[in-house]
């Protein structure tokens, strides 16, 4: 009896651990291998100077998979740097458009749509801020 009492309150607090070892992983921003699969940052994380992004053009950052463009003077999007096509990573902006290099795949930097194919699905927009000179996640 005393036995199987304690063997319950063993498997309980077991339990318990693993929760909030889960918990943690989740929201703590551990840097875990959960949190970087995901390619999300954290809101307010800094990109790049916005004088690094060229007006009518972009900046590709790779480890964050993201594009930053410009537009127009002084208007900032962001978008996924991973193609809707099948999942290759963009390298390049020229001449208004985010150019996938494994099919040919091309975007608009004003708003991620499919200037040509074969992606048919825009470029998922990301949310971002200007900070000043920084260009922030937000
Ligand atoms: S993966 Fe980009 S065009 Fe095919």
């Amino acid at each position: 009896m005393t036995t199987e009492a304690t063997r319950r309150t063993v498997l309980f607090v077991s339990g318990a651990v693993a929760l909030t070892v889960g918990c943690g992983g989740e929201d703590g921003g551990t840097g875990t291998p959960s949190d970087t699969a995901e390619g999300a940052g954290s809101p307010g994380q800094e990109l790049l100077s916005v004088a690094d992004v060229p007006v009518g053009g972009g900046r590709i950052l790779g480890a964050e998979e993201i594009v930053v463009t410009q537009p127009e003077q002084g208007e900032f999007k962001a978008f996924s740097a991973i193609c809707t096509h099948q999942r290759c990573l963009v390298s390049e902006v020229a001449d208004g458009t985010i150019n996938c290099p494994c099919h040919g795949s091309r975007f608009r930097i004003a708003d991620g749509s499919v200037e040509r194919g074969p992606a048919t699905r825009p470029l998922p927009e990301e949310r971002i801020m200007v900070d000043g000179n920084t260009v922030r996640r937000a």
